[in-house]
């Protein structure tokens, strides 16, 4: 109510200031021009009384004066001559009997010889005096006097001023009621569904901001409201499955057993991740920024443990609207729980280092597919440089906190842990490998194999996600550098520095969002008619099998026609390095692969293939997750597949299968999966075939038993150890320079 007459009081002081000076200004004008048309019609008038006067004198007649008066004079004009002493001759009887106070302006105009005028009260009556000289050889003989009434200048002025008072009133009376209606429909009544709301929301209900609010008013407040709530039930949440887990004796790994885990081993001390994918990148459409969530298994691992853990991610600002949100952030933007800290490439050094040396470079080295490394100078030149900066711009970041843990990840950066380490060795740096790594012999094609290795080994640890991959690096560093590895306890020593060599094989966080509705509806809602859905999730990326995932679903339609009509694929494809001529090439070549199957098997309202080439958030993959009967992960090489494992994760109901490639990492841990050979058309046919017509008690089982795994071995597990293994090492050692 205080707010409503203070916004009142305002409206009301700004309407009459207004209001007043413009009514000023109008009186003003008017009045004016009111005296200025009194002032022209008295000198005509005076001028004509002279002109005739002065005839009469003139001809020595001074008796037609009363004819001067009843023919210029009128009712609300009268007339008075004077002598040359200023004495009335004669005058309209109006005015004849109150002419002393016209006296001196008489005297005036005779002395001065020139017309003089002024208002004056005649006979009760304002009028307005107008003495002109009547002149014999140009001297005085005397004077005329007009009086024009203008009583009815004041009467206007009153007027105008009642007319605004009333325009005054009538706009008070209106703003009144506009400002109150406004107020009660646009504030106060939001105002109480937002307090009901956010009541509900502080009971768990997950519940979207009343509709009403006006975004531009309350968008701010509800979103802060909505963060604080999800901040508030997440605590609750974790809360409730800890003491659950307590209470069924379960030792899983949860974010805030992570949290608290790594408060023990480390207290204070910060975390960095480095990547070169940064978990959100901002994109503009028109005047539109939002947030784009890349597809990469990596941030789908890593940023779970930001969210418990909080720190620093240094990573590309890659996307067109980064810089225009800033060097820093905070993420999630709704409720910030770590920073993100973005580094910023030309596009020569992107080219360089990103494209080339990395992707053209280190991505065919290290996979497996008979796609020929490309390895140019410049690009590893570009490789170094950038090393450098994101190693520079770390430890900038890094500069106050003391014993800091770094957590750099991937091939992008096998420079960055030996730059970190010389300038920084209190701090306990760990590099993931999130891609297989290959034999000696294959690796050893690498122009900089050498730079390669010492550049990692400035780690404290390493990280891939198989004992095999493990076994892999340490056998290339023994036949590559000099060092010592010790297979005993899985270490490399180099001088004072011992790098530690471990398997982590990583994985995803349990999906505890919100429960979906059954398979039939989603399909339903995502318009598959089919009896049975399949689902692939990739980036179009040659190492992910697509093409022979495709050539598997035709040899299933030709070798089971009766299933044509009854099974839909949907493959999820996001675009992926397309800078890279290798990757459009298969851009193509998957288009062409589900044109030539849809066109030979395709009829009326069916198609074996549904292609949806574009970004998809993760929310939307959770619902086609969930619809699908089985999931195909046909990777020819991958170092885990998180997609695999994602999938697991969203089988609430146990109903799904996962056909799953041997060659990732994953397929050595899902053992209840349908591994095959991707290379093999009839392998991954036949297993398509076998999870439509398994028994389904065997489905369910199997599922069950890949998803307590799944949930057994989560994200939070993966840091755990991680965190663990780091740990463990003993006080970090100096490096040996070069
Ligand atoms: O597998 C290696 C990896 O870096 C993953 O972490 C990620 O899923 C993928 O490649 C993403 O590639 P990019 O960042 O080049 O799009």
């Amino acid at each position: 109510m205080r707010f409503l007459i203070r916004l009142l009081g305002a409206l009301w002081l700004a309407t009459l200031l207004v209001s007043a000076g413009f009514a000023w200004y109008e009186v003003h004008a008017e009045q004016t021009r009111l005296i200025d048309d009194l002032h022209r019609r008295a000198a005509l008038a005076a001028d004509a009384v002279r002109e005739a006067c002065e005839r009469l004198v003139a001809r020595g007649s001074r008796t037609g004066y009363e004819r001067v008066l009843s023919r210029f004079g009128r009712q609300d004009r009268a007339i008075a001559i004077y002598d040359a002493f200023g004495s009335v001759i004669e005058a309209s009887p109006e005015v004849k009997r109150s002419l002393g106070p016209v006296s001196p302006l008489v005297g005036e105009a005779i002395q001065k010889n020139q017309p003089v005028r002024a208002f004056a009260t005649v006979n009760g009556r304002t009028r307005l005096v107008h003495v002109v000289p009547l002149q014999q050889d140009d001297n005085a003989i005397g004077a005329a006097a007009v009086f024009l009434d203008a009583e009815y200048l004041e009467a206007s002025e009153w007027d105008l001023w009642q007319r605004t008072a009333v325009r005054i009133g009538v706009l008070m009376l209106l703003l009144t009621g506009i400002t109150w209606i406004i107020v009660r429909w646009s504030v106060t009544r939001p105002m109480a569904r937002i307090a009901e709301w956010t009541k509900q929301l502080k009971s768990g209900q997950p519940l979207a901001p009343p509709p009403e609010a006006d975004v531009s008013l309350f968008g701010p407040l509800a979103t802060e409201v909505t963060g604080l709530a999800r901040t508030l039930n997440r605590a609750r949440l974790a809360a409730a499955e800890e003491a659950r887990l307590r209470l069924v004796g379960e030792s899983l790994w949860t974010e805030e057993r992570l949290k608290q885990f790594v408060e023990i081993r480390f207290g204070e001390r910060p975390i960095y991740v480095v990547s070169n994918r940064e978990p959100v990148s901002h994109v503009q459409e028109g005047r539109t920024i939002s947030e784009l969530r890349p597809a990469s298994g990596l941030v789908t691992a890593l940023e779970p443990i930001m969210l418990a853990c909080g720190g620093t991610w240094v990573a590309h600002g890659s996307g067109g609207a980064d810089r225009v949100v800033g060097e820093r952030i905070g993420l999630p933007s709704d409720d910030p729980a770590y920073t993100l800290r973005r580094v910023w490439l030309t596009e020569q050094e992107e080219a360089g280092y990103y494209y080339g040396f990395a992707n053209e470079g280190l991505w065919p080295l290290c996979h497996i597919v008979h796609e020929r490394p490309q390895f140019r100078a410049d690009d590893w030149e570009y490789y170094r440089a950038v090393n450098g900066r994101f190693a520079a711009t770390l430890l900038e970041e890094m500069e106050k906190a003391e014993s800091p843990i770094v957590l750099a990840q991937d091939y992008h950066f096998a420079l960055l842990p030996q730059l970190v380490k010389q300038s920084r060795p209190d701090a306990r740096v760990a590099l993931f490998w999130h891609i297989p790594w290959p034999n000696f012999e294959a690796f050893g094609i690498c122009p900089w194999q050498e730079e390669i290795l010492l550049g990692m080994l400035g780690a404290d640890l390493i990280g891939f996600h198989t004992q095999y991959h493990c076994n892999n690096f340490l056998e290339t560093v023994e036949r590559t550098i000099e060092g010592r590895v010790d297979w005993e306890s899985f270490t490399v020593v180099r001088g004072q520095h011992r790098t530690w060599v471990r398997p982590l094989p990583i994985s995803v966080a349990p999906d505890d969002a919100e429960p979906l509705p059954d398979r039939a509806a989603l399909r339903a809602e995502l318009g598959v008619t089919t009896e049975w859905m399949g689902i692939g999730v990739e980036r179009v990326d040659y190492t992910k099998g697509l093409p022979e995932r495709i050539r598997a679903l035709h040899r299933f339609f030709e070798r089971w026609p009766e299933y044509r009509g009854r099974v839909t694929f949907v493959q999820i494809a996001s675009l992926s390095r397309s800078r890279i001529p290798r990757y459009r090439a298969l851009q193509d070549e998957v288009r062409e692969a589900v044109r030539a199957i849809n066109e030979a098997f395709g009829e009326r309202g069916w198609l074996p293939i549904v292609y949806r080439e574009r970004h998809h958030d993760h929310s939307e993959i959770r619902r086609f997750y969930r619809a699908a009967d089985f999931c195909m992960v046909t990777s020819l090489h991958d170092g885990m597949n998180l997609v695999a494992k994602e999938y697991v994760a969203s089988q609430s109901d146990d109903e799904g299968s996962l056909i799953l490639s041997r060659f990732t990492g994953a397929s050595r841990e899902l053992r209840d999966a349908w591994v095959v050979n991707p290379y093999d058309v009839e392998d991954v046919a036949g297993a398509i075939h076998d999870v439509l017509t398994i028994d389904e008690d065997e489905r369910r089982s199997r599922m069950r038993r890949l998803r307590a795994h799944v949930r057994e071995h989560n994200i939070y597990g993966w840091a755990g150890l991680l965190v663990s293994e780091l740990a463990h090492i003993p006080q970090p050692t100096t490096l040996q320079r070069g």
